[in-house]
């Protein structure tokens, strides 16, 4: 008997992915769209693993009831954890892991194409001309050689950004709390943070969310920016103070917004809520305004992202279950 995988919240490209990629692994794969919870649990029949994604809450009372049926791995098909209560699923005996890097490309190519879309007006133009409007009133953009670019964080997804941003002629500058020498050897000048504000033309956030980052981007730091500033957010929404950002767009200050993430994004993305009254009135807000694009966490999702996302996972889940070791990075309460 094949060892069983559970996947919750799983949509169909999921299903697709790792499908293919089972092939290598010989997994039993069972899927449900609906998100883990108490709601679900008891309906698990006989499984040794579960995988769940960005938005499943793994708490103390499922993982108990997860541990009462036996199941022995908590595999996130991500990299972020904060969903998942690891302190109790260490006491339940269950192990738990994650994705810990893929395609750093995928969110920096898709950092560029936001870049790209707010500059040009490709969105615009693509809606113009089908309705036989020709005209180039309102779609001036600017050249982005010779520009400046203010990059927060210089990781893995970081340092992909800065490479095609150097290719495009840009000046980049750069903080991290690590200066990276490989972009320093390419051009890349790392300055002080609000000296980067001060200077570019366009600021693009791939550092992580925590205590030192939460609202980052805030009415103190909007206000040292340049008049019409572009800002880029890929990497989570808690970096911005959403409210702040608005009255920045609003005066002007802020003159581009492209965001792939958003401080209460659980309730909204991944969903299709086209027939729902939308409760969230920030978001409503920002959606209104001309020049501001909004995706919905989708910067990781290329092919290639998806292939990395599913082998990683499937080849944690079997090395678990067969007693092996995984790498420490994707092993999270060992
Ligand atoms: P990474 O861990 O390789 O790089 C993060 C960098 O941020 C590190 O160089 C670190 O030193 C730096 N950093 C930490 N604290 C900082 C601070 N206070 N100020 C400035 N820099 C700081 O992470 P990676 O893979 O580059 O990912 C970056 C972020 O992108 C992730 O934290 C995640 O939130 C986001 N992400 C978004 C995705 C999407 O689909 N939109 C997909 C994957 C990641």
């Amino acid at each position: 008997m094949p060892n069983k995988l559970t996947f919750f919240s799983s949509k169909p490209y999921d299903k697709t992915a790792f499908q293919q990629t089972n092939a290598a692994y010989g997994l039993e794969l069972e899927f449900f769209e609906t998100h883990l919870g108490p709601h679900i649990v008891n309906a698990i029949d006989h499984t040794d693993a579960v995988c769940v994604f960005v938005n499943d809450k793994v708490n103390a009372e499922v993982i108990a009831a997860l541990a009462a049926k036996q199941v022995k791995v908590i595999a996130l098909r991500c990299a972020g954890f904060n969903n998942v209560d690891l302190e109790a699923a260490k006491q339940q005996g269950i192990k738990v892991c994650r994705v810990p890097a893929y395609s750093p490309e995928a969110v920096a190519e898709h950092a560029v194409a936001m870049i790209m879309t707010l500059n040009r007006k490709t969105h615009k133009a693509y809606n113009r001309v089908r309705e036989q409007n020709f005209s180039l009133n309102g779609l001036m953009g600017f050249d982005l050689h010779g520009k400046t670019v203010g990059l927060i964080g210089t990781g893995n997804i970081g340092k992909a950004f800065a490479k095609i941003m150097i290719g495009f002629g840009c000046r980049v500058l750069a903080f991290d709390l690590i200066a990276n020498k490989e972009l320093e050897a390419l051009g890349v000048e790392y300055l002080p943070l609000l000296e980067i504000l001060h200077q570019a033309d366009i600021v693009s956030l791939h550092c992580p969310l925590n205590e030192q980052t939460h609202h980052l981007i805030n009415a103190e730091t909007l206000s040292i920016m340049k008049q019409g500033v572009m800002l880029i957010n890929t990497s989570r929404g808690g970096l911005i103070d959403t409210k702040s950002v608005i009255q920045a767009l609003k005066t002007g200050k802020l003159g581009y917004l492209g965001i792939d993430v958003y401080e209460q994004e659980d309730k909204l993305f991944f969903k299709d809520l086209s027939d729902t009254i939308i409760q969230n009135d920030l978001i409503q807000r920002l959606m209104g305004f001309p020049n501001v694009l909004v995706t919905a966490h989708q910067a990781f999702f290329t092919a290639e992202a998806m292939s990395q996302i599913a082998n990683t996972t499937l080849n944690n889940v079997k090395t678990l279950l067969e007693g092996g070791n995984i790498h420490p990075q994707a092993a999270l309460n060992l």
